[in-house]
């Protein structure tokens, strides 16, 4: 943690307790491509779990599905964490990153943050306001050396420059908050709930995961949503989640299962 400035240093050791087997190591760059594929580049050097990737600005900052991910410098937390898990516990990762980020900022902003499968982070402005994200999730994984290894890499968008100008559905902590937020205590208590969360899985306590992050979707359960299938789109009633994240949607042809890719809000 040599060079890692005070703001993020001084929550990381305070709550060092909290973090294991997170953030043993944490590589901080000013300045990078992607966080993400720096903890991939480190995975397959056979780099131990729970180094953390941090960065304040990304030149290259990638989003799910090809998309890219806005990352001016210090408006946001751009943070990646390399685990080695089981294949079962791999799966439900990405389920259990939204769970811990969504935690994490009720825990220091007060917000309550909504989950949008598979796991964008909203914040849901009722009636009067459309769903705005305000944090995002990838997690890439791969094999090396005859083991798995998941990179779990989280955006905030903490100030309001962290937003590109066209995204209308998007928001930043501050802009709701209408104050200033610490973002070495927010990125804490990111790595503190990942790390509870990924205990869980580690432990057998995936329905506490799926039934927090289904409490976090409640109000996108009845909803209509609509998603690409070949090159058609297919519509249906967001149901549930299923025990491996899948998200369950009733269609007039019956139940279908949708693993990957994304769902929209028509
Ligand atoms: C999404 O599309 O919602 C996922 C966005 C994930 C962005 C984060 S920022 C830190 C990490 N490094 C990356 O290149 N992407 C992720």
């Amino acid at each position: 943690m040599n060079n890692l400035p005070r703001e993020f240093a001084e929550p990381l050791h305070r709550l060092a307790a909290e973090l294991s087997p997170l953030a043993s190591r944490v590589v901080w760059h000013a300045e990078t491509g992607s966080t993400n594929a720096d903890a991939a580049a480190l995975a397959e050097g056979g780099g131990p779990e729970g180094v953390v990737v941090l960065a304040d600005l990304q030149t290259a900052g990638r989003g799910r599905l090809g998309r890219s991910w806005s990352s001016p410098p210090g408006a946001g937390i751009y943070a990646s964490v390399l685990l080695r898990p089981e294949q079962g516990v791999a799966r439900l990762l990405p389920i259990a990153a939204g769970v811990a980020i969504a935690e994490a900022i009720q825990e220091v902003t007060g917000l309550r943050p909504a989950l949008k499968w598979p796991n964008d982070v909203y914040l849901d402005g009722g009636d009067a306001h459309p769903p705005r994200k305000v944090a995002g999730i990838l997690a890439e994984g791969g094999r090396s050396g005859g083991e798995t290894w998941v990179v779990v890499g989280f955006g905030i968008n903490v100030l309001p420059a962290a937003l590109p100008p066209h995204l209308t559905r998007a928001t930043s902590i501050e802009s709701e908050l209408g104050r200033a937020v610490d973002r070495g205590e927010l990125l804490a208590a990111c790595l503190v709930r990942l790390a509870a969360r990924y205990m869980d899985l580690k432990a057998g306590r995936r329905a506490s995961v799926l039934d927090s992050w289904r409490t976090r979707a409640a109000s996108t359960f009845g909803r209509r949503v609509e998603w690409d299938d070949g090159g058609a789109v297919v519509s249906g009633v967001a149901a549930d989640i299923d025990e491996d994240g899948g998200l369950v949607v009733s269609t007039t042809a019956g139940a279908a299962r949708i693993v990957s890719g994304e769902v929209r809000w028509p």
